[in-house]
């Protein structure tokens, strides 16, 4: 069933765990996030950049969650990851996304604001819930990198202040996480996070979770977050299994072969990220 983020995360939020939001690149990762969650039974955020829309579109990816939703008993919510304009997010809300996210976050504080609110607007006619990020977080993610030196941490009185001007539904915090993998171990700031937690109501989203050591995340989940974001360790996980396949047998030419040995990896490390979130069971 395809639901919008809101109800979900407000269920994570009192019952003090996370839902895990997987970037998913085609169908093969479509089906092995949806299976994950339907076997355990979790409640389950599939999301897509815009460079990942680029590569199809809004309506076959929106399609193929949507056809795979519609098997499972569990919510699946359908979301635009780092959206990067109000079109492309109005975009997504008519071609069926459950959930936007528009990241307003390189822009001076009352424009993220007022970007966000305009996103509030379309989005709320159609019961699309929305995400916005206040502060900065680091790494690469698509085309898109940010230096160390330019990653921001939130502040939590900004942030509190945000979220209500905003109207928004979830809020992305910049705790010291990054998109990609790390040199060496992330260093996450608790204490900001505490602090924002008791400042702000709405549910908070962690970014750049691939490479984040399990217990890290878990902490970040006691301290609040509700809603976890996976992307590079799911399109490693993939990459593994086609490529073992291809190279198990030079022979080999058919797609559904060496694509289901990706999604399969694809699927076992989704159901580990639901375990570290806490959210099997939660459906
Ligand atoms: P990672 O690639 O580090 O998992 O980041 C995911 C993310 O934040 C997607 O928005
Ligand atoms: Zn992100
Ligand atoms: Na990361």
């Amino acid at each position: 069933t395809m639901v919008s983020s809101n109800t979900i995360l407000k269920k994570a939020q009192e019952g003090g765990y996370a839902v895990g939001a997987f970037n998913a690149e085609n169908m093969e990762m479509v089906q092995a996030i949806i299976a994950a969650a339907e076997e355990l039974k979790s409640p389950v955020i599939i999301q897509t950049t815009p460079s990942t829309v680029s590569y199809a579109s809004l309506e076959l990816f929106c399609g193929m969650v949507s056809a795979e939703a519609q098997k499972v008993s569990v919510p699946v919510v359908m979301h635009l990851d780092h959206g990067n304009s109000f079109e492309l997010c109005k975009q997504a809300v008519m071609a069926g996304y459950t959930s936007v996210m528009i990241d307003g976050s390189k822009l001076p504080f009352e424009e993220n604001i007022a970007l966000s609110k305009k996103v509030v607007a379309v989005a709320a006619e159609a019961g699309v819930a929305v995400e916005s990020e206040l502060g900065i977080v680091g790494g690469k993610e698509d085309s898109h990198e940010v230096s160390d030196k330019d990653a921001i941490y939130t502040n939590p009185l900004r942030a509190k202040e945000f979220a209500e001007q905003a109207e928004i539904q979830s809020l992305a915090v910049a705790i010291g996480t990054a998109h990609g993998f790390y040199n060496g171990e992330p260093k996450l700031d608790f204490d900001r996070l505490k602090e924002i937690r008791s400042a702000v109501t709405i549910p908070l989203v962690l970014h750049g979770a691939s490479g984040v050591p399990d217990d890290m995340v878990r902490q970040s989940i006691e301290l609040g977050i509700c809603k976890v974001n996976f992307a590079t360790e799911l399109r490693v996980a993939f990459t593994k299994g086609v490529r073992q396949s291809l190279e198990s047998n030079a022979k080999m030419f058919d797609p559904k072969i060496y694509n289901a040995a990706g999604r399969e990896e694809v699927k076992k490390l989704v159901k580990e990220k639901m375990h570290v979130c806490g959210s099997v069971g939660k459906a």
